[in-house]
C-alpha cells in the first residue's frame, strides 16, 4: 500500500484536503441543479426534506467513504476490492468501486455541458447585451444558446479538455491553491448577489419559497430527487470522496473534515437559492418551475439592471465554471486513478480516453436540448434527463446504501475505529449508530415508497 501512495501522493494536509473535497463538492449540484430542482419540486417541504438528507444520510456516509479510501489509499475499485477481501466477504463487492466510476463517467458527460454554458455565459455578460435586459428576452437567449449546437459543443469540449488538463498533472499539484483563493470569492460574490436580490427582488416571496412547509407539492418521486441530490451534492456513492479520502493524512480528524465541507456545501447551495428565487419572482417572464435553464435565465436579468451588474456578470460566471471544474477532476480522477493502477495506463492515456469517452457521450446531452429533444426513449426522458435521473437518483443512493452497509456491518469494527481514532466514543457510537441503522433504512424506505407509494 506504501507504494500505492507514493503513486498518487498525499495532500500536504487536512486542509488541503478540505478544500479538495469542497473543490469537489461545491459546484454546479448548488448554483445551478439545487435552485432549478427546488422549483420544480414546489420548494419549501422539498428543501426540508434536502437538508434532512444531508444531515441523516450525506454526512454520515461521507465520513463512511472518506474512511474507506484512507484505509484502502487505492482507487475505489480497489479500495472497495481489498477492504472486502479483508472483511471475508467475496469480491463482487468491489462492484461498488466500479458502480461509482461508472456513474462518475456518465455524470462528466452532462455536467461538462452544462458547465459549457456557463462558459458561453462568461462571454454574453461581457459583451454587454445583457444590459437591463427583461425576463422574457433573457429567456429568449437562452433558447437561442441550446438550438446552437455547433456552440455548445464547442464549449462543452474546452470544458473537458479543461478538466483533463488538470487532472493529467496530477490532483494534488495546482488544485488546492486554486481553491482556496476561488471559493471564498465565490461565496462573495453569491453575497452580493443577495444583497441585490433583498434589495430589489422580491424577497420574501423567494424565501417563502425555499422555508415554508408545503407538502402538497411533494411526491414520493421529489423525495427521491432530495435524497439523490444529496449525494450529488456531496459528491457521494461514486468514489470521488473516497479516491480524494485516499489521499489525506492518516492523523487529520475525518468528522471535523467532513462536517465542515458539509455544511459550506449547504450553505453555498441556500445563498444561491435566496439568490435566485427572489429575482426569479420579481421578475415577469420567469417561472420558479423554469427547469435546468433557471440560474441562466434568471441571473442575467438580476447582473443586467444592478449598478456595475455586468462586470460582476462576467466575475460570476467565471467562478460557477471554475467551480464546475473543481468538481469535474473529481468525477474523472477515479477512474484514471484506477487504469493507473491496475491496467498500466501513465496518467496522460488515462485522461484521454476516459475524457474522449465522456465527450463523446456528453453529444447525446447536447443534442438533448434541440435536435433530439423530442427523442424520449429512455422511460420517456431526453438523453440528458435519464443521464442525470439514473446517476443522481439511482447509481449515487444505490452506491451510498451498500458503502453505509460494508461499513456498518461487514467491515472489521477495530478498522473502522482506528481511522476515527481522534474521535470520540461518543461521537463514534453515534455515528456508527447511523450508519449502521438510520441511513440505509431511509434510502431503503425511499426506493421502496418510489416503487410502490404514490403521493405522500
Ligand atoms: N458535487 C458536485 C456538485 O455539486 C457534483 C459531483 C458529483 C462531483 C459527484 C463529483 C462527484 O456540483
Ligand atoms: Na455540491
Amino acid at each position: 500500500m506504501a507504494s500505492q501512495r507514493k503513486l498518487h501522493g498525499t495532500w500536504a494536509s487536512r486542509w488541503t484536503f478540505i478544500l479538495a473535497a469542497t473543490g469537489s463538492a461545491v459546484g454546479l449540484g448548488n448554483i445551478w441543479k439545487f435552485p432549478y430542482i427546488t422549483g420544480e419540486n414546489g420548494g419549501g417541504a422539498f428543501v426540508l426534506v434536502y437538508l434532512l438528507c444531508i444531515a441523516l444520510v450525506g454526512i454520515p456516509i461521507m465520513i463512511a467513504e472518506v474512511l474507506i479510501g484512507r484505509r484502502g489509499r487505492q482507487s475505489p475499485i480497489n479500495s472497495m476490492r481489498d477492504l472486502a477481501l479483508e472483511a471475508g466477504l467475496p469480491k463482487f463487492w468491489g462492484g461498488i468501486g466500479w458502480m461509482g466510476v461508472v456513474a462518475g463517467f456518465l455524470i462528466l458527460s452532462f455536467y461538462s455541458v452544462i458547465a459549457g454554458w456557463a462558459l458561453h455565459y462568461v462571454f454574453a455578460m461581457a459583451d454587454g447585451s445583457f444590459q437591463n435586459i427583461t425576463g422574457a428576452s433573457s429567456g429568449a437567449r437562452f433558447e437561442t444558446l441550446l438550438s446552437n449546437k455547433n456552440e455548445l459543443i464547442m464549449w462543452h469540449s474546452l470544458f473537458i479538455i479543461m478538466t483533463i488538463g488538470v487532472v493529467i498533472g496530477g490532483v494534488t499539484k495546482g488544485l488546492g491553491n486554486a481553491v482556496r483563493v476561488l471559493m471564498p470569492l465565490l461565496f462573495v460574490l453569491l453575497i452580493v448577489l443577495l444583497i441585490y436580490a433583498v434589495k430589489q427582488g422580491d424577497f420574501m416571496a423567494g424565501f417563502n419559497f425555499l422555508f415554508s412547509f408545503n407538502a402538497d407539492k411533494l411526491t414520493w418521486n421529489g423525495v427521491l430527487i432530495a435524497l439523490g441530490h444529496a449525494f450529488f451534492t456531496l459528491s457521494l456513492g461514486m468514489g470521488a470522496i473516497m479516491a480524494y479520502g485516499a489521499y489525506m493524512p492518516s492523523e487529520a480528524s475525518l468528522s471535523k473534515t467532513v462536517i465542515t465541507v458539509g455544511i459550506l456545501d449547504t450553505l453555498i447551495a441556500l445563498v444561491a437559492g435566496l439568490a435566485i428565487f427572489p429575482v426569479v419572482f420579481a421578475t415577469q417572464g420567469i417561472e420558479p418551475s423554469a427547469g435546468p435553464g433557471l440560474l441562466f435565465v434568471s441571473l442575467p436579468v438580476a447582473f443586467g439592471n444592478m449598478p456595475g451588474g455586468l462586470i460582476f456578470g462576467v466575475v460570476f460566471f467565471v467562478l460557477i465554471a471554475i467551480a464546475a471544474w473543481s468538481s469535474a477532476i473529481s468525477l474523472i480522477e477515479p477512474g484514471v486513478a484506477y487504469l493507473v493502477e491496475s491496467k498500466r495506463f501513465s496518467r496522460l492515456s488515462a485522461n484521454i480516453l476516459l475524457g474522449f469517452l465522456a465527450w463523446l457521450l456528453g453529444l447525446g446531452t447536447v443534442l438533448s436540448f434541440n435536435d433530439w429533444a423530442e427523442f424520449k426513449p429512455f422511460f420517456g426522458m431526453t438523453m440528458f434527463d435519464f443521464l442525470d435521473y439514473l446517476t443522481a437518483n439511482i447509481m449515487l443512493p444505490l452506491c451510498g446504501l451498500l458503502i453505509a452497509i460494508f461499513v456498518g456491518w461487514f467491515m472489521r469494527r477495530e478498522h473502522v475505529r482506528k481511522e476515527l481514532h481522534v474521535e470520540s466514543q461518543a461521537f463514534f457510537d453515534r455515528w456508527f449508530w447511523v450508519v449502521r441503522y438510520v441511513s440505509p433504512v431511509l434510502v431503503g424506505f425511499v426506493f421502496i415508497m418510489l416503487l410502490f407509494g404514490d403521493q405522500i
